[in-house]
């Protein structure tokens, strides 16, 4: 009905009342914005746009709750716990007696963790190798005490491989900073693609690649999922605005899923999207080392087009979408936008 409407009306108009609409708009925020009261006001009462986002974050909660008493190939909190006595076992200098505050609830954890028949082998290492690391070094407190003498009912402990080392133990860089602003600036977004299927091995090594980026805690709350064939990577990629008019040319579309059920509470809600920000980056780096090309894409925050995606990829509520990222082997003559970028000059702010 609006629609028709607007298209009833002369051009003239609809720009003008649009452009009155906008101002309108500035006046009403701009008296919302004045403080947080009336902020939380706006959205609760005028704007639903963060609703999806406010009940996945809830359901996320109640998710990592559950997932502690049904571990499966990974437990975040065993992940964040076996990364806090890391930091704890490098300090400097170190304390003889540290993690008495989370020691207990470490090895419960890793008592249920270990128990799962689906908990992946190389987490379990890392977590028996640190905790067994941990209670050979430090000193005796009651807490500790009773936590070691757990443990060791627990675990069978070997030669500790995953474990905390020397930074000189680090391979060497292979590359200088000109070879790797080189590979910066062959990774450009490429929107052409030739018609040619993509390995799925391919996929694997980037995605490998993209695990050894940096993230919060080392929890890791992403996924890949990669929806290897070019009609149903159109299908994924009409699902985005940002598609318009190639869509229909990528053989391969990526979709980097950040997992709220990673988080206790609300104040780490962002991080999947640090995280997974982090990992795509490896991600695009990696294909290009390996012949591929890729091109990141928007993911809007739209009720509508979350529910359509969520639903072709099979994700949970608390799963959110933080990006697609379409993957080929570029079309040689396929044009790449010049894209200037910024200069440090205008990305340093040097506080003195
Ligand atoms: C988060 C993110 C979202 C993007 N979304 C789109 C998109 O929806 N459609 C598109 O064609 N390009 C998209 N791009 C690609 C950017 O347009 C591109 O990175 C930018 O213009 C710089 O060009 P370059 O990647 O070739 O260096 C996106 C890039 C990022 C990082």
């Amino acid at each position: 009905m609006k629609r028709l409407i607007l298209k009833l009306l002369p051009r003239s108009l609809v720009f003008k009342l649009k452009h009155a609409k906008e101002t309108l708009n500035v006046y009403f925020i701009r008296f919302f914005a004045a403080n947080s009261v009336l902020s939380s006001i706006y959205f609760a009462f005028f704007s639903n746009k963060f609703a999806r986002e406010h009940r996945a974050v809830l359901l996320g909660r109640l998710e990592y709750h559950h997932s502690l008493k049904q571990i499966k190939q990974s437990c975040v909190l065993l992940r964040r716990n076996i990364h806090r006595l890391e930091k704890g076992l490098i300090m400097q200098p170190r304390r003889p007696v540290f993690a008495e505050a989370y020691i207990q609830e470490t090895v419960t954890c890793y008592s249920d963790a270990i128990k799962s028949s689906e908990l992946c082998h190389e987490e379990k290492q890392w977590a028996t190798d640190v905790l067994a690391e941990f209670f050979s070094v430090t000193g005796n407190s009651t807490i500790l005490d009773k936590a070691r003498e757990r443990f060791t009912s627990l675990a069978q402990t070997g030669k500790r491989s995953s474990v905390p080392y020397p930074h000189s133990a680090l391979p060497a860089s292979p590359l200088n900073y000109d070879e790797l602003i080189q590979l910066f600036r062959r990774r450009r977004s490429v929107r052409w693609y030739q018609e040619k299927a993509i390995p799925a091995e391919l996929i694997r090594q980037a995605v490998t690649a993209a695990s050894l980026a940096p993230s919060a805690c080392n929890r890791q709350p992403y996924q890949f999922y990669v929806v290897n064939n070019a009609e149903k990577a159109a299908k994924v990629a009409e699902c985005a605005m940002g598609t318009a008019g190639f869509s229909h040319n990528i053989p391969c579309i990526v979709a980097v899923v950040g997992d709220l059920s990673a988080y206790p509470a609300e104040r780490d809600r962002h991080v999947i999207y640090i995280d997974g920000g982090l990992a795509a980056m490896q991600f695009m780096l990696a294909c290009e080392t390996l012949g591929l090309s890729s091109c990141p894409i928007n993911w809007p925050d739209i009720e509508q087009r979350e529910k359509m995606l969520s639903a072709q990829l099979g994700l949970e509520y608390h799963q959110r979408i933080i990006m697609l990222i379409a993957v080929g082997y570029a079309e040689s003559e396929g044009g790449i936008p010049f894209s200037q970028k910024k200069t440090d000059k205008l990305l340093v702010k040097d506080i003195i």
